[in-house]
């Protein structure tokens, strides 16, 4: 009864909401999400899923149980689809040749011989993980390696943001999908770009050979954080010489060659993907003995440390060169607002910086406090609390980890009232209004901009 058989390995920040919208979209494909994280399958069973993504319970409330199925029969789903998309995730790797920059491919490769021994008809196998460009050559190695079934590697990276996933995948400003230039390899990419073309217009379905989809992927998250880079390096600029990096992030946006988005300085990029994409980036750059392109956009990440040293040197330095035992409340714990994810966020960096120097932290957030626990779990002097007022009891100085919109509808008089004097501010992500705090009587510490201080 279902006109096409899809499966996902990997049910997790991509897998889920990725597969959800194709079962909304195409109610005539039956799509199985499997995993090996049996816990992780039975929460997208249930009315608790296991990520917060705006949007993402209604579209797996429609589609659950119609035509889309989380499971953790991955034989199963692998054995009776047509096509399987594999999203699992591919980390740093963190020992041996290449530790600390190359992707750790073991859990793939893992996916690659499952799918081989599970199957006994010809699939199109979906890279929608980030992939290092060349791994489709190893990942057909594998697959057709003992000729008994025929198998066509196709690169769909993934372009979603985590907050956005939903409406990023319900209207993406492009589509890409790769293949082998072979009449096989032609004919797979056909069947992937139909299933997209059920709701994406077909201009904004690419079409590449294989290796430009793969590289497409790291470049483009390069990029991105290239640009958070730069204009974070400027506001280190900015705090030396009284200029406004908002106001200058609105000068050279205006430029339609540079474009406003992806401008907002903050203490540093987090997630789980910017960093090990980059380094991933630089290995490979250097496996090909080009060390100056390597070295160009390690200079990305270089930077990214230094934002998120320098925020921290600030508060130090700003709170009369002490902090110990002094509560300090982080407003915030996500890498970025909208989610739960932690991986990678600058408040991990933050915490335990501030807890070496001996502070007491009180760490809040509205979806994250349960990754803030298992982040900092171990270290002693940090109390988690759901609501922001609790947390800013009695501390020395709130310092604003996310960009969560509704801190800028708390009540700062009474969180200034509850605060010790003198009451610091430091805005990590530019998103409160610094004058009126500073009218209530906070010292505040934009990003890039100049102090408001009352001393
Ligand atoms: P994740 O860790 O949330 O999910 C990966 C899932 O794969 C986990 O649930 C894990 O249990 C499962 N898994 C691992 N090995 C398995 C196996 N052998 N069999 C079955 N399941 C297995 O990771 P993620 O954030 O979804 O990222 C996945 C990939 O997508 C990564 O390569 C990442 O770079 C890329 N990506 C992520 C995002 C994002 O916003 N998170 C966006 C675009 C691309
Ligand atoms: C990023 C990319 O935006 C996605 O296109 C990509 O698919 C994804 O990585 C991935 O491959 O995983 P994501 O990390 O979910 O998505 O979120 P972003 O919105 O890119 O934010 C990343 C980090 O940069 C966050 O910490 C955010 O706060 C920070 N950021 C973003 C800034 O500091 N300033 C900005 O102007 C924008």
């Amino acid at each position: 009864m279902f006109s096409k058989k899809i499966a996902c390995i990997g049910a997790g920040y991509v897998g889920g909401p990725t597969m959800a919208v194709i079962a909304l979209k195409c109610p005539e494909y039956k799509v199985q999400v499997v995993d090996i994280n049996a816990d992780r399958i039975k929460a997208w069973q249930s009315d608790r899923l296991p990520i917060y993504e705006p949007g993402l319970d209604e579209v797996v409330r429609k589609a659950r149980g119609r035509n889309l199925f989380f499971s953790s029969d991955i034989d199963a789903a692998i054995r009776e689809s047509d096509i399987i998309f594999v999203s699992v995730n591919t980390p740093t790797k963190t020992f041996g040749e290449g530790a600390g920059r190359a992707a750790d491919l073991q859990y793939w490769e893992k996916v690659a011989r499952q799918i081989l021994r599970a199957s006994d008809s010809p699939k199109i196998v979906i890279e929608k993980s980030t992939l290092p460009v060349k791994t489709a050559r190893t990942m057909e190695q594998i697959l057709n390696a003992n000729g008994k079934v025929r198998f066509e590697v196709i690169s769909n990276p993934e372009f979603l943001a985590e907050g956005t996933a939903i409406t990023d995948l319900l209207h993406p400003d492009r589509v890409l999908v790769g293949s082998r230039e072979t009449p096989e390899g032609l004919r797979a990419r056909e069947e992937v770009v139909d299933i997209y073309a059920n709701w994406v217009p077909r201009e904004r379905i690419l079409t590449s050979n294989v290796w430009s989809a793969e590289l497409s992927k790291l470049a483009a998250n390069a990029f991105l954080a290239q640009r958070i880079s730069s204009i974070n390096s400027i506001s280190a600029l900015c705090e030396k010489t009284d200029a406004d990096v908002s106001e200058v992030a609105t000068a050279i946006g205006m430029d339609s060659r540079i474009g406003a988005r992806f401008l907002n300085a903050s203490v540093g990029f987090g997630g789980s993907c910017f960093k090990k994409d980059i380094l991933n980036l630089v290995y490979i750059s250097e496996s090909y003995g080009l060390e100056e392109v390597a070295r160009y956009w390690e200079s990305v990440l270089d930077i990214n440390e230094y934002q998120k040293a320098r925020f921290v040197r600030t508060m130090i330095h700003e709170m009369f060169n002490t902090i110990v035992a002094k509560r300090i409340a982080l407003f915030g714990f996500a890498f970025k607002a909208d989610t739960s994810d932690t991986r990678e966020s600058p408040a991990i960096h933050v915490a335990r910086k501030l807890l070496e120097e001996r502070a007491q932290l009180a760490v809040t957030d509205p979806k994250a406090l349960a990754n803030a626990r298992v982040d900092l779990a171990g270290l002693e002097g940090v109390d988690f609390l759901e609501d922001p007022y609790e947390a800013a009891r009695g501390a020395h100085a709130v310092a604003v980890m996310t960009e969560w919109e509704m801190y800028r509808g708390l009540d700062w008089e009474k969180i200034y009232e509850s605060m010790e004097k003198p009451a610091f501010l430091f805005d990590g992500r530019n998103l409160l209004d610094h004058a009126r705090l500073h009218r209530i009587g906070f010292n505040v510490y934009p990003l890039g901009k100049p102090a408001l201080k009352h001393f």
